[in-house]
């Protein structure tokens, strides 16, 4: 057991044994490290129930069992705080197992649970623009760190791929693009078209009873528009594809909408069956006043189906095919109505009885001048913002190493680029809408990517310092707690399996960068206040030890971030 574990019983037990069965014994980490690493504050309100003085309940706590090998202290402060102070050996033993373990200490509290985390998920023939940046990046962290956690992930990209749409689309394609466009297809240009074409059945009734009729042909299979259809599908999975290589981002299934279209008559009929669903002006509806929420339609008038039906079919596939224990769906804040109504639907449906479903949206991100994008237009498309970190960064690389190669440099500039725009993006708890800036996002100080980059690069070359000066692995003597800056920066070490356990079970990959920006401040303080190569041999030794455990740290955090840790900056 590690040494918090050891604590925590030992402090449980001990309230057992004063007021058996109070289930005292919670420790949080201190917020004043003078008083102790870790604090306890059940004594207060267990005293209060039994009717005894606080204070005094807690000194008998303290009192009632041997204190163990791992606690140099336990004190009683204030009205009956129980502050511990862990011994430096625990800590120091605690670290080095916690850097040794090829899981970095984190429970694998998820094996044998899967779950399904539908993120990104664009709409197919429009460009991804900055709204589904957030979606890619704090999805893509969640499905990082619940795999850390050992869970069996199904990252599911959920394309809009379906829909009244690809008739207009398809009527632009045919009228409105040369040969030579229609050759050397882009989303772009169908985003053109697509604008032409849907402008014009504002205008002409005659146009608009085409798409109409060309959907309807896709609908039922005609060859032809079926083929336009998935070249569609094939030009902007091309495209997304290229910004998902940048991201580093990769998805296990793309099941968008149209491989749920066959299941959604039955999901209706279903409904209707159970009494849920009832016709209201000629469509078909679910009353969902018992919830509080607006009536959800579920079959429209003109018999098509929707963006509800659809995910209500997408649940009780996703549940029958993997069974999972979550599902997770990452989308702005502005689709809450829509998921609080269609969870409503699947929970009456029994469709989620071992499925927990649970929405993660974030707000918007907004440039100082007014928002990223809208959806009247003032759109700046994903790709441009990441050219822009990255010729930004390359400013900053130029400088820096004027020695290096072309290609090394373009590598780390955009590596520098990626890891700002991702950063920026999950050190905010997802609900808070940012405003994004780019001195802020590029900095090289302060709470940016580029900082956290910069001080797992600083670590590197430390460490391959010490390799060149000794010819020793970092990890080979032992590690002796010295200074109270290195105690500090172990205890928050040995805090790593847990943080990443609450950014998982919260799904808020910000308590992860939180962390590690505090990693990196603690291991700054003991940097300047302690010298690594400087120092004596025996002191030295043991100071590497726990750079080297900063390190593996540093970057796996990052890592689970998805930001990209460059060896050298
Ligand atoms: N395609 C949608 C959009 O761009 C997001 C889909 C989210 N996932 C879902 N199952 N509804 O807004």
């Amino acid at each position: 057991m590690d040494c918090e574990g050891l604590a925590k019983k030992w402090l449980s037990e001990a309230f057992e044994a004063v007021v058996p069965g109070c289930g005292g014994g919670k420790v949080v980490p201190s917020k004043d490290t003078r008083f102790g690493d870790w604090q306890c504050n059940d004594a207060m309100g267990i005293a209060k129930r039994a009717g005894k003085n606080p204070r005094a309940l807690a000194e008998e706590v303290i009192r009632a069992l041997p204190l163990p090998e791992i606690l140099e202290k336990a004190e009683v402060a204030g009205p009956g705080f129980i502050n511990l102070t862990l011994s430096k050996s625990a800590v120091a033993a605690g670290v080095c197992a916690l850097a040794q373990d090829a899981h970095l200490g984190i429970a694998q509290s998820g094996a044998g649970e899967k779950v399904v985390i539908d993120y990104s998920s664009p709409n197919v023939a429009k460009p991804m623009h900055i709204g589904h940046i957030r979606s890619t990046v704090i999805g893509n962290a969640i499905d990082r760190i619940l795999r850390a956690l050992g869970y069996e992930v199904i990252a599911d990209n959920h394309l809009g791929d379906w829909g009244t749409q690809f008739g207009i689309l398809i009527m632009g394609y045919r009228h409105f693009l040369t040969e030579e466009e229609r050759d050397n297809l882009t989303v772009e240009l169908l985003e053109k078209v697509y604008v032409k074409s849907y402008n014009a059945t504002k205008e002409d009734p005659a146009w608009l009873e085409q798409c109409r009729e060309e959907l309807v042909r896709l609908q039922a299979g005609n060859a032809e528009n079926l083929a336009v259809w998935k070249r569609f599908i094939e030009i902007s999975l091309k495209e997304f594809g290229r910004i998902y290589d940048r991201l580093d981002v990769h998805f296990d299934l793309y099941r968008g909408e149209s491989y749920y279209q066959p299941m959604l008559a039955p999901v209706v009929e279903t409904l209707k069956e159970k009494g849920l669903a009832t016709q209201s002006e000629g469509a078909w509806i679910v009353d969902m006043k018992d919830e509080g929420l607006e009536v959800a339609i579920v079959r429209k008038r003109d018999g098509g189906f929707n963006y509800t039906s659809t995910d209500i079919a997408t649940v009780k596939d996703r549940t029958e095919s993997f069974a999972p224990a979550r599902i997770i769906y990452v989308t702005d804040d502005r689709q809450q109505l829509h998921f609080k109504q269609f969870f409503a639907i699947c929970a009456k449906l029994g469709y989620c009885a071992k499925t927990v479903l649970q929405h993660v949206y974030f707000g918007l991100m907004r440039l100082p001048e007014g928002t990223f994008s809208t959806r009247q237009g003032n759109v700046i498309k994903l790709e441009t913002l990441l050219d822009e970190a990255a010729a930004r960064a390359r400013k900053i690389v130029d400088e820096s190493h004027p020695d290096w190669s072309d290609t090394a440099r373009a590598a780390l500039a955009e590596a520098i680029g990626i890891g700002a725009i991702k950063y920026a993006d999950l050190s905010h708890d997802p609900t808070t809408m940012i405003v994004f800036t780019w001195e802020r996002a590029l900095a090289l100080e302060g709470n940016s990517g580029p900082y956290l980059q910069y001080a797992n690069a600083r670590l590197n070359s430390l460490l391959d310092k010490y390799r060149a000066a000794t010819g020793e692995d970092p990890s080979a003597h032992p590690l002796v707690l010295g200074t109270d800056a290195e105690k500090s920066l172990a205890l928050h070490l040995l805090q790593y399996p847990n943080t990443v356990q609450r950014a998982g079970d919260l799904c808020k990959p910000s308590i992860l960068a939180d962390y590690l920006y505090q990693l990196s401040q603690l291991y700054s303080s003991f940097y300047q206040s302690s010298p690594v190569l400087k120092a004596e041999p025996e002191v030295r030794d043991s100071r590497i030890r726990l750079c080297d455990a900063v390190s593996k740290v540093l970057r796996g955090g990052l890592t689970l971030l998805g930001i990209p840790t460059p060896e050298r900056i």
